[in-house]
């Protein structure tokens, strides 16, 4: 078995997996694989893919398993994805890391970890009402907790930073009801298969990445012993 680095980014909303998976490309030259961004994208270019999904996502409601699954294990299958990956957003339900699960075993590779983002239901309230995020880069602020140089435009190349559609007051209750109810079971999902490392969220981005990046570096490492 090579030591690709296959890696999934679990965790509630506003956890901080984008602001996370940004860093960690960048250290492990991984393919970023987010299905938010890959749905919100379609809903933009309004393809078959965001007319199927653009009801849910407005409402904060998970979109069907069959219509997001077939995408990602397609994308793990490309040349890119093939020394390895970091996805975020999925699998979010049981029957998606079943066919995660199954996806992988057929092409004869592994998880190598599920990184828990941990925060409590307030912290996630107040992050996600103050995100903006820039529509061309797609890099992630906070007007108090991380704000751009300027404000309204993003630190890279000063595209114009919005609010997403579904960071309103109503649709983050229902994410963080949705995410209890369907999302956590994942937890148990993983620590079961000894895939599971934790990490407190709510410290400063930064140390969450000291942390993380700490722990896939000595994963790797044990990999290639
Ligand atoms: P998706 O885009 O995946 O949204 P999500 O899981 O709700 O997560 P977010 O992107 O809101 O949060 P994040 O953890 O990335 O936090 P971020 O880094 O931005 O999914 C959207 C929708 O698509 C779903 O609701 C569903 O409809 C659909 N969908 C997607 N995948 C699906 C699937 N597999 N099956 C079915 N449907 C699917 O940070 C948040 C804020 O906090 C930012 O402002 C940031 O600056 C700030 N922040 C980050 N870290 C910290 C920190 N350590 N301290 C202080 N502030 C911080
Ligand atoms: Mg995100």
């Amino acid at each position: 078995m090579s030591s690709e680095l296959n890696l999934i980014l679990l965790g509630p909303p506003g956890a901080g997996k984008g602001t996370q998976a940004e860093r960690l490309t960048d250290d492990f030259n991984l393919p970023y694989i987010a299905t938010g961004n890959i749905l919100r994208a379609a809903v933009r270019d309004e393809s078959g893919l965001g007319k199927q999904a653009k009801a849910y996502m407005e409402k904060g409601e998970l979109v069907p398993d069959a219509v997001i699954t077939g995408v990602i294990l397609e994308s793990l299958n490309s040349d890119d994805a093939r020394d390895g990956f970091l996805l975020d957003g999925f699998p979010r339900t049981l029957p998606q890391a079943d066919a995660l699960g199954e996806g992988l075993e057929a092409a004869e590779r592994r998880l190598t970890a599920v990184i828990l983002i941990d925060v409590p239901d307030k912290e996630v309230t107040r992050r996600l009402s103050g995100r903006r995020v820039s529509v061309k880069t797609g890099r992630v602020y906070h007007i108090e907790l991380d704000p751009p140089k300027h404000e309204g435009r993003c630190d890279i190349d000063s595209s114009r930073l919005v609010q997403r559609a579904d960071d309103r007051a109503e649709t983050i209750a229902k994410r963080l009801a949705v995410y209890h109810a369907e999302t956590e079971p994942l937890v148990e999902y993983y620590d079961e298969r000894g895939l599971l490392r934790r990490f407190d969220g709510t410290r400063t981005p930064t140390e969450v990445h000291d942390h993380i990046r700490a722990t896939i570096a000595t994963l790797r490492l044990e990999d290639e012993l």
